[in-house]
């Protein structure tokens, strides 16, 4: 990836923050953006520590303007976007459609839809296109797949990206660039930590039985780990993966 530029949204924690340092780690410039400043820094730290190169960029991509700065910031300082990584989301508040408040709904969607839609746009005039070549990759969930209770708002808004990244393949392959989608199963980290203690609360049972629920659920009868992600978008992005476009690629644990 030398010489190469990517964007990686939601990158201050998380999957994000592995993706970005994955990528530097194969010689990739990375441009990092979300809302918290501190967390943010650290990983951008992370990079230059390691002899990467990175630059932060604190956005709410919710706020339209915002992801037209993120792709100037990346111009500005780079000169080239050849990958965007829409992996920044928000969970949202459980709850069945009947009983749902739509301020959620509008605020899920505004983030898993419409920001990674807005940054696709803005990336694809300001950089791709012109450059005749990029690749896009949206980060959807197993969630979307085989869809649970109490969380519609945000199975709908993954299940989007997908039907939005098979269109945008058609719309912008004979530029040279390529879209994708990254299903993912559940990673270990904060987000499963949150929903297995939401769980095991509702249900009065031990956090272990919920984590045991999610592993046996998977053909490889455990959770993703965070690099296993960033290894297939890193593989996504390269020479590789040169003629994969408008496909949904699981790393799901099967
Ligand atoms: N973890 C899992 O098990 C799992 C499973 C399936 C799919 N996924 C998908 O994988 C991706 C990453 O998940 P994760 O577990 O790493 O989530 P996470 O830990 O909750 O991180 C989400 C990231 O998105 C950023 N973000 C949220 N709203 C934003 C906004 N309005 N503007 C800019 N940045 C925003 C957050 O940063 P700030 O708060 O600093 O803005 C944070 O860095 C998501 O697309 C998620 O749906 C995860």
């Amino acid at each position: 990836m030398s010489g190469r530029v990517a964007i990686v949204t939601g990158a201050s924690g998380g999957i994000g923050r592995v993706v970005a340092t994955t990528y530097a780690r194969h010689g990739a410039a990375v441009v990092v953006a979300a809302r918290r400043a501190g967390a943010l820094a650290q990983t951008a730290q992370l990079i230059t520590d390691a002899g990467g190169t990175a630059h932060s960029v604190v956005a709410d991509l919710t706020d339209e303007t915002a992801c037209t700065t993120v792709v100037r910031a990346a111009l500005d300082r780079f000169g080239r976007v050849d990958t965007l990584v829409n992996n920044a989301a928000a969970p949202g508040t459980d709850a069945p459609v009947s009983e749902a408040d739509s301020a959620n709904w509008h605020a899920v969607l505004a983030t898993n839809l419409v920001a990674p839609m807005t940054l696709s746009r803005e990336v694809l005039r300001l950089a791709m296109l012109p450059a005749r070549g990029g690749d896009i990759q949206f980060f959807s969930s197993a969630a979307a797949r085989r869809v649970l209770p109490n969380k519609a708002h945000y199975a709908a808004s993954k299940r989007a990206l997908s039907a939005l990244a098979e269109t945008l393949a058609l719309e912008v392959g004979p530029s040279g660039v390529r879209v994708n989608t990254v299903v993912i199963g559940a990673v270990s980290g904060d987000l499963v930590d949150g929903y297995v203690a939401r769980t095991a609360a509702s249900e009065g049972v031990d956090a272990s039985v919920i984590r045991r629920r999610l592993s046996a659920g998977t053909a490889l009868r455990r959770l993703v780990d965070p690099l296993e992600v960033a290894e297939v978008s890193a593989w996504l992005a390269g020479p590789a993966a040169s003629a994969v476009t408008g496909q949904e690629i699981g790393v799901t644990g099967g």
